[in-house]
């Protein structure tokens, strides 16, 4: 049992192997918490060679006797839900017993996605690049104090009907010429509540009981810090509190419940949809990156946009969520290439610049300022000791450390639970009780 309750967070622009990780560390938490986001979320897991896409659920799942919580911060997609419990049983894995839902969560509803798609449509060429799956307008309800919880579901049928009859008359409003007749979407919307009533529950009570049993929580991430709408590069952004402050309202968790922070960073960069992206890369070195990285979206199969390793941004998560450490994924991806870059900080028309800026404008024009390294020949592929790895892939990290201002506790060198190098003079062994 780890013995503290720990966040596993994404440091940059999501798709940093957050699954990976916390998948193996699950096996010493009791509980895995998701606290935002969806469906947009896609975490790719392989165990012994098998792979496994999770959207919504905590990839804590694939552990028995783990319990899986999707928090009232995370806005569901009740049929995606189901589709996920499904392949989840095909594969032998029962959710029963062991999977909870807020019942304070906010239902995403069919309509949700159309506006998605419309909302994108009507920006033209400043579109954001969503997933379509109905993310921010299901946000958009829930600040407009007119969504659907899990627990409306579950109650009164004529309040139910109600809020039903009157979004969707909302929603005709916002769409021309449409007319979606709102009862079959209300029977439609009173089955999925029947199916998901043995999951339900109050989540915050669920972990203070168990916090106070002496077991450990890991609070777990989807999209990452820059993605944060919040903290993020607004409007370029998801419309949840993916950084740490999430964990406390998505969860009705104290602050004083998390012991630990674990920023998850690749080390390069990639992002999917719009919006800028300081150190991207062009050309045969972008497509290098992407196809050993196998830089495609786990949720929508888009390609991603690569990049080096930024250092002003890991720097500026490890501000906004007070990082104890990093979880340095897909190392391994670098191999063979003759040199690497490490961003240290941004160059504008009006001298340098060493924070991550809130203006989009300022970021666009900014040029990164780059440290060149040595590559390395020998692999580092499936290596699990620090000082196996090749001697420039170690002075590569120890950089990349020094610049970012947190230290590097994991480092992964491929995609398998055992691909793994865990520092033993690191925090990350401290919470696992290995020092
Ligand atoms: P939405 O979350 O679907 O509204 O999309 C908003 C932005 O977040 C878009 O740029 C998406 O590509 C991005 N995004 C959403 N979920 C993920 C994710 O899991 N990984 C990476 N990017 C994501």
């Amino acid at each position: 049992m780890s013995k503290t309750n720990i966040a596993v967070l994404g440091a940059q622009w999501g798709d940093e192997g957050k699954g990976k990780i916390v998948d193996m560390l699950t096996p010493h938490f009791a509980a895995v918490a998701r606290y935002q986001g969806g469906h947009n979320a896609g975490h790719t897991v392989y165990v012994q060679g098998k792979k496994f896409v999770l959207h919504l659920i905590p990839s804590g799942i694939l552990h028995p006797g783990v319990t899986c919580i999707i928090g009232n911060g995370v806005v569901v997609d009740p049929q995606a839900l189901f589709k996920e419990v499904d392949e989840l049983a095909r594969m032998g894995i029962d959710v029963n017993g062991r999977l909870l839902v807020s019942e304070k969560a906010h239902v995403i509803l069919p309509y949700h996605r159309e506006l998605d798609v419309l909302s994108e449509a009507r920006r033209g060429e400043r579109k954001i690049g969503t997933t379509s799956r109905g993310i921010g307008p299901a946000y958009e309800d829930k600040i407009g104090r007119r969504g659907i919880r899990v627990c409306d579901l579950l109650g009164d049928r004529e309040a139910l009907a109600q809020e039903v009859r009157e979004n969707v008359s909302a929603r005709n409003r916002m769409i021309i010429d449409s007319t979606l007749d709102w009862k079959p979407l209300f029977d439609q919307v009173v089955a999925f509540g029947e199916r998901m009533r043995p999951w339900v529950a109050d989540v915050s009570l669920f972990l203070d009981r168990t916090i106070k049993q002496g077991k450990n929580v890991m609070f777990e991430g989807a999209q990452a810090t820059l993605l944060d709408i919040d903290h993020g590069t607004y409007p370029f952004v998801t419309s949840s509190n993916a950084s740490i402050g999430g964990v406390c309202t998505g969860l009705g968790v104290p602050p004083k419940a998390i012991g630990g922070v674990l920023g998850v960073a690749k080390a390069y960069t990639t992002r999917v949809g719009e919006g800028p992206l300081p150190t991207e890369l062009s050309g045969e070195l972008s497509e290098r990156l992407r196809e050993s990285g196998q830089e495609y979206g786990a949720s929508t199969g888009r390609p991603r946009r690569c990049g080096w390793y930024d250092a002003v941004v890991v720097r500026y998560s490890a501000r906004i969520n007070g990082l104890d450490a990093i979880a340095l994924t897909k190392l391994d991806v670098l191999d063979g290439l003759p040199e690497v870059q490490l961003c240290t900080g941004y160059k504008t028309a009006s001298g340098s610049m060493m924070e991550f800026p809130a203006d989009l404008r300022l970021l666009a024009a900014a040029e990164p300022v780059y440290e060149t390294l040595p590559g390395w020949s020998s692999p580092t592929k499936g290596v699990t000791q620090f000082d196996k790895l090749p001697a420039e892939a170690q002075r590569y990290i120890r950089r990349l450390e020094e610049a970012s201002g947190v230290s590097c506790a994991i480092i992964s060198t491929g995609s398998d639970r055992d691909e793994t190098i865990v520092r033993g003079d690191s925090v990350v062994a401290g919470w696992l009780g290995r020092v």
